[in-house]
């Protein structure tokens, strides 16, 4: 038993320390927490007396985590996850899907899994979900400081090791204006394509790395006439005659301009891709995110009105566990109705 720490450290000290790290600010943490400053400013002093290091130091205005702060910082991630899958096992064995429920997603997911969680919190209403939606780069960083319980994805990362279930197809289909010559075309070759002005999403994008891929697989170039960070941005320079692109069709659900964009018919078009649920391999996940993943695997059911370009494969075809350094993809289970969990 740490004897010195449990006598002098207490979980109302870790729980305003936690509050001061997520919002950079005692005044704020003091206002989320409704305690006076000199109540935090006590409480932070007893528990740097506790560990025996400063937790903090100031520079100018701003307030940074020492080297013993972030360890601090690592443990009471941990703590206050075993305490919230305490909570939820209790609730769970009361019957009740209780607690939060913290989902990273990556800007392409952003288009549907919103409207998933539609009927998730319906049938679910003691669960609190609060997503963050970032970047490539940003939702890998969350992803290896485990700073959510479940990622969605659309390439599992090959440097963490991490379980990543694909739970629906995210096919990747070429966009041209209306108007473009090759509008009406059938079976365009993916040479022609190449001769093309491209618009292309930031580099890191998985949209943009899984379109490098297949050019670079026959050995062709993108001819890139502008890099664009956002699939809106990018929707509107092709409407706006700058160049083609690829984006995932998921990108064309919500006010798709019909009359203004046209999917191009390329041979190797659509990629077939899929979106991947995903989480550090070695963690437990709580009862809540549990219930969220069984639910992703029957996602297709929800999606069937919402997504108008499905290519052709409806469903995810298995469970895979990416073991990363070597980036190979272990086939787990698979089934012909769509993926699976293995329990
Ligand atoms: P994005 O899409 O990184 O291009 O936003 C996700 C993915 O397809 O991996």
């Amino acid at each position: 038993m740490p004897s010195y720490l449990i006598r002098h450290a207490s979980l109302r000290q870790l729980q305003v320390f936690e509050a001061i790290v997520r919002l950079g600010s005692f005044t704020r943490a003091a206002e989320e927490l409704f305690l006076t400053q000199p109540t935090v400013s006590m409480q932070i002093k007893k528990l740097t007396d506790a560990v025996g290091m400063p937790l903090f130091e100031q520079v100018g205005k701003r307030i940074y985590l020492t080297a013993a702060g972030r360890t601090l910082q690592n443990f009471s991630r941990e703590i206050f996850e075993h305490f919230s899958r305490l909570e939820m096992q209790v609730a769970d064995l009361k019957g009740l899907k209780k607690g939060g429920l913290r989902l990273g997603v990556i800007t392409t997911a952003k288009y549907f899994i919103p409207r998933l969680l539609g009927p998730f919190c319906r049938e679910y209403p003691s669960i609190d979900v609060s997503m963050k939606v970032s970047n490539r780069e940003r939702i890998l960083e969350r992803l290896s400081n485990n700073e959510d319980d479940l990622y969605i994805l659309g390439l599992p990362p090959e440097d963490i090791d991490v379980i990543a279930v694909p739970f629906l197809s995210n096919p990747l289909v070429v966009l041209a204006p209306a108007d473009h010559p090759l509008a009406q075309a059938k079976e365009i070759p993916l040479r022609r394509l190449a001769e093309e002005p491209f618009l292309l999403r930031e580099y890191g994008s998985g949209t943009r790395i899984a379109t490098e891929q297949l050019f670079a697989k026959y050995n062709l170039k993108i001819k890139m006439r502008m890099e664009l960070g956002s699939n809106e941005a990018i929707k509107q320079a092709v409407i706006g005659g700058l160049g083609v692109s690829v984006l995932s069709s998921h990108t064309l659900t919500l006010d798709f301009p019909v009359d203004r964009l046209a999917l191009l018919d390329v041979e190797g078009f659509p990629i077939e891709r899929h979106w991947y649920v995903a989480y550090p391999k070695g963690k437990q996940l709580s009862v809540v995110a549990n219930t969220f993943l069984e639910y992703l695997m029957q996602v297709h059911q929800h999606l069937n009105d919402v997504l108008p370009y499905k290519g052709k494969n409806k469903s995810a075809p298995s469970y895979y566990r990416v073991t990363n350094q070597n980036s190979d993809e272990e086939k787990l289970a698979a089934t012909d109705e769509g993926p699976s969990i293995k329990k």
